[in-house]
């Protein structure tokens, strides 16, 4: 086996966004593509010579030739050791555990996350720091920076590495050790929440709906729900990750989760439903008749944390990015816990997770987490609620209309509005931040504007500042708008329209959100030109 030095250039565009580098699968199994990106990486944190790193990925295309890829860059670069999950899976949550459980120098995910995978669609890599959090901007700008600088990377000319069973291998001096993906994390999960309470639940009849989407979840969700907790076999449903996930986009959410909603809406629905997206870090639950909004499921996790053992003891604080709904701060007042606001991104959560400052997290697109790892865990949030429930034994309807009557109903929706021309798209927004100045003050169809700004975010550990994090409009009655632009399309550019009103009157905690938001909607049209910029005057996806 030699270490082989390639000489290359630069290739254009390799720019990480709100998660990782993510592209058509294509363009990544172009020449030098994965390469040049994987020793940029390398280079931007000081290379990996004597140093141990995980790996793996959520299955999808492709997540099986860039692993050997990736492992033999690995061993010419002069790492010692890379741990690495059977077959080269890991969820995402998994392998945050495992750089913090192994105390690594980090590693690498491949992912696209809810991005539908195959030949056609979506692949992604991300690189997490030692912490097992997404590498935070000073980071990706620098990996950004090494690609656009890269003249060599280095490879071994080796043999695919057996990655089928657990066992420690050989790489020409570099130890790979492939571990059983799930059983550390199903250890994890164990020690966070009471799972007698859960079993017990079961055992009496409850019924749950997972849909693992052919992705990544299935053989987790199996393992801890159908095996440790006693759900009924076959609760699990699409439990065998697929590499194309079957044809499905992973995304849980009310739309590409159309089955999960259709059962849990229909007739002789199970109790509870819930749903991963490709690389397990997202999360949809859903009741019987009821759909749970993140940004509620958020506020209602943040109540009822010390319900599960691993929470007992209360919670240091809580954060949400900045689009997710104002519903957890109203819980965290309540408890008189300190709230975070960051920009959208798990990664601009983890120094107030690492400084002790808040113990629960969560975006309104799907994410909810909290200190036991550093990205956002999909499963984590499932068994939270059942913990949850199982303590209280009250329905999702009714923990959802006991929280509303305590705090308020904060209606919320997200409408995207996606594969835009990005000059159409980057004009609106262009348009809308010049406009901000004169807002304050206007009426727009029965609201009035109170205050509007484009969001910056100072890191209250660290100090850095990220600007441009979308813009915002405040009106006087409290409703909200948000507008930005999606940094994880490969396609054109997403708008995603973030809506946002807050209810007191009990007697108007039923309405459909859509039309509870019809003003708000309304004038977020107005006020940014939509279908004038774009050509659109309806969303494609409304969550
Ligand atoms: C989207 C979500 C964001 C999430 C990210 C990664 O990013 O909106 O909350 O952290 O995916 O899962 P966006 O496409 O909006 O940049
Ligand atoms: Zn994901």
């Amino acid at each position: 086996m030699t270490v082989e030095t390639v000489a290359t250039a630069p290739i254009a565009g390799q720019k990480p966004g709100t998660s990782g580098l993510r592209k058509k699968t294509h363009v990544f199994m172009g020449p030098h593509y994965l390469e040049n990106f994987v020793q940029a990486t390398f280079d931007a944190i000081g290379g990996v010579a004597g140093k141990t790193l995980v790996l793996g990925g959520d299955g999808r295309y492709f997540n099986d030739r860039a692993a050997q890829v990736i492992l033999r860059m690995a061993a010419a670069n002069g790492a010692v050791r890379v741990i690495v999950g059977t077959g080269a899976i890991l969820s995402t949550p998994a392998a945050s555990h495992l750089i913090r459980l192994h105390g690594t120098d980090g590693g690498i995910i491949l992912s696209a996350s809810h991005n539908p995978g195959g030949p056609d669609e979506d692949f992604g890599i991300k690189f997490n720091t030692p912490n097992g959090g997404p590498a935070p901007e000073s980071v990706t700008e620098a990996i950004f920076a090494r690609t656009q600088s890269i003249a060599e990377y280095r490879i071994l000319s080796a043999q695919d590495l057996d990655l089928s069973a657990p066992g420690r291998r050989d790489l020409g001096g570099m130890a790979v050790d492939v571990v059983d993906p799930v059983a550390d994390y199903a250890a994890l999960m164990e020690g966070l929440f009471d799972f007698a309470a859960i079993r017990a639940l079961f055992a009496g009849g409850f019924r749950m709906r997972m849909d693992s989407m052919c992705a990544v979840t299935g053989p987790y969700a199996r393992e801890i729900l159908e095996r440790r907790l006693g759900a009924a076999p076959g609760t699990v449903v699409n439990a065998t990750p697929l590499p194309d996930f079957g044809g499905l986009h992973p995304d849980p959410n009310p739309v590409w989760a159309k089955a999960l909603m259709d059962e849990m809406m229909g007739p002789d629905a199970p109790d509870f439903g819930a749903a991963s997206d490709g690389d397990g870090d997202r999360n949809m639950v859903v009741g019987r008749g009821i759909y749970v909004s993140p940004s509620d499921s958020l506020a209602v996790l943040a109540a009822n944390a010390h319900l599960a053992p691993g929470y007992a003891g209360g919670l240091k604080g809580v954060a949400r990015s900045m689009p997710t709904s104002a519903a957890v701060d109203r819980v965290a007042r309540a408890l008189g816990l300190p709230a975070y606001e960051t920009p959208t991104g798990w990664k601009f959560f983890g120094n107030l997770l690492d400084a002790g400052r808040a113990t629960l997290c969560g975006e309104e697109s799907f994410g909810t987490g909290s200190d036991h790892v550093r990205e956002k865990d999909g499963l984590w949030a499932i068994l939270m609620w059942l913990n949850i429930l199982a303590v209280r034994r009250q329905s999702v309807a009714d923990i959802l209309a006991d929280h509303w009557a305590r705090y308020g109903r904060t209606y919320y929706s997200r409408h995207d509005f996606e594969a835009i021309e990005s000059a159409r798209a980057e004009a609106m927004m262009t348009a809308l931040r010049d406009s901000l100045a004169d807002l304050p003050g206007q009426a727009i169809g029965g609201l009035t504007v109170q205050a509007a700004d484009d969001f910056a975010y100072a890191d209250p550990v660290d100090g850095s500042v990220s600007r441009h994090q979308g813009v915002r409009v405040l009106f006087a009655d409290g409703s909200r708008i948000v507008l930005r632009l999606s940094g994880t399309g490969t396609e054109g550019a997403t708008l995603r329209l973030y809506l946002e009103r807050f209810e007191p009157d009990p007697a108007r905690f039923g309405l459909d959100p859509q039309d509870a938001l019809a003003p708000v909607i309304a004038a977020a049209h107005r006020i940014a030109r939509i279908a004038e910029f774009t050509g659109r005057s309806q969303p494609d996806v409304i969550t």
